[in-house]
């Protein structure tokens, strides 16, 4: 029988051959780009596409290939690649002044839209980036509490400087973090009253993305609102992805209130964008009208570009109703996936909530980063390389993001490649995570 190697291999063969220009092109990148790379995780073996076009739902390569796009800019692109709304907001912008280093009127627009949005921000400051926002949202803990120490959880993802896929990471800022297990309620309890009178915050991203896109149970997330009030901590939902769940990000969904919460990714319409708010009298810190107020710098915090896009995708476009109907659809997917992989009886499962899911090879929901196994692993590169081969665009981790333009027919275009698969290797599938 063809092994797990052996079948990559023949994947990746295949891939090459169908791929020449990109080839080219990373190839060519690497003279001025370290691995012809700027942004890490858009690495893969071979190589990885270059896009020259985006329409809708979907890209188009250089080599001129056409695919459904489940990258969806690892949740960023909520609006696809071409919504008109967006397009002309962008060029209204434009057409009236670029970078005017002043206040606009888009700011205080997209500001209200997003406080009426979420239970826990009544006022909110922007910046460039989700991991700026963190970054904010941190030092805000740290000046309000007077303590220096966060908990954060392992296999958590809150930027590129702030990550635990494996425990602490070396690029990480020297920020004092103590680690706890996702979804261990008990033990998570235990950590944050034991650390209790020094931790500034405990950051929680509401589905666990970069570990596995796993839900964080309401019984966990109800325990850290409750132990953060006892010891005086502020609790930070970093809603970057998941602030496209329902009308009102999981915070609406679980009715918890968080001290903080980031946002970033799909706020600017697709544009660079972050965002970090709380309550009115935590953000009046931020007031230049008042006195000793914490100065909050950035040049690009207002560009018009992302906060005019950002009007229209969160005024116009993802209003509370689409966003629900969304879920919904998106619900609807993923449930379907997981139903046609147990009426196949293959080990795999569609986890996550609504339009944020990743496929992980195993029969049951992964509940915790730990559930996820070596087998598990091995076989991600598989997946990736013949969904790219059927057309199917996802993340090489095996991530899938839903964006608003998708219709039944690229859903059903997933599902068909993910049926083929199964029925391709579910033999081998089965022995990896047998071994
Ligand atoms: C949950 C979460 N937090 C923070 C970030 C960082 O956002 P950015 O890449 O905009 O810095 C990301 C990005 O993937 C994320 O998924």
């Amino acid at each position: 029988m063809e092994t797990l190697n052996q079948a990559i291999e023949d994947a990746r063969g295949r891939y090459l051959s169908a791929n020449p220009l990109s080839m080219a092109a990373d190839k060519s990148a690497e003279r001025y780009l370290p691995g012809g790379n700027t942004r890490t995780v858009l690495h893969y073996e071979p190589f990885p596409l270059t896009m020259v076009a985006g329409e809708g739902a979907e890209l188009v390569d250089l080599d001129g290939h056409r695919y459904v796009d489940f990258v969806g800019e690892y949740s960023a692109g909520l609006f696809g690649h071409s919504d008109e709304r967006i397009k002309a907001a962008v060029r209204e912008a434009m057409e009236g002044g670029i970078s005017m280093g002043a206040p606009t009127t888009y700011e205080r627009k997209l500001a209200e839209l997003l406080c009426l949005r979420f239970p826990g921000i009544d006022q909110v400051r922007f910046c460039n980036s989700g991991t700026e926002a963190n970054i904010w949202a941190l030092t805000t803990a740290r000046l309000l509490t007077g303590r220096s120490k966060y908990l954060a959880f392992r296999g958590a993802y809150h930027g590129g400087v702030i990550k635990f896929p494996h425990g602490a990471c070396p690029l990480n800022i020297p920020f004092d973090f103590v680690l706890a297990n996702y979804n261990n309620t008990r033990g998570t309890k235990e950590i944050i009253r034991r650390w209790g009178h020094q931790l500034a915050a405990v950051i929680v991203e509401p589905i666990l993305g970069a570990g596995g896109n796993i839900p964080g149970n309401k019984a966990f997330m109800e325990m850290l609102r409750q132990v953060t009030e006892e010891t005086g901590t502020l609790l930070i939902f970093d809603e970057i992805k998941t602030a496209r769940i329902g009308p009102a990000g999981t915070q609406g969904l679980l009715g918890i209130k968080p001290d903080l919460t980031t946002l970033g990714k799909f706020i600017g319409g697709g544009l660079t964008s972050g965002a970090f708010g709380g309550s009115a009298e935590v953000m009046a810190h931020y007031n230049p009208k008042l006195k000793g107020n914490w100065n909050h710098a950035g040049t690009f915090n207002n560009n018009v570009c992302s906060m005019a896009a950002g009007c229209a995708a969160m005024g116009e476009i993802y209003t509370p109703q689409r966003a629900t109907d969304f879920f919904e659809q998106s619900e609807g997917f993923r449930l379907s996936l997981n139903e046609m992989f147990a009426a196949k009886e293959v080990p795999m499962y569609a986890n996550g909530m609504g339009s944020i899911i990743a496929i992980h090879f195993s029969s049951k929901p992964t509940k915790k980063p730990s559930d996820i196994t070596a087998g598990c692993q091995s076989l991600r590169p598989l997946l990736h390389m013949e969904m790219l081969l059927e057309g199917v665009l996802i993340c090489s981790r095996g991530d899938f993001f839903l964006s608003l333009p998708m219709t039944e027919s690229h859903l059903s275009r997933a599902r068909d490649a993910l049926e083929k698969f199964v029925d391709r290797y579910k033999q081998l599938i089965l022995g990896v995570l047998e071994a």
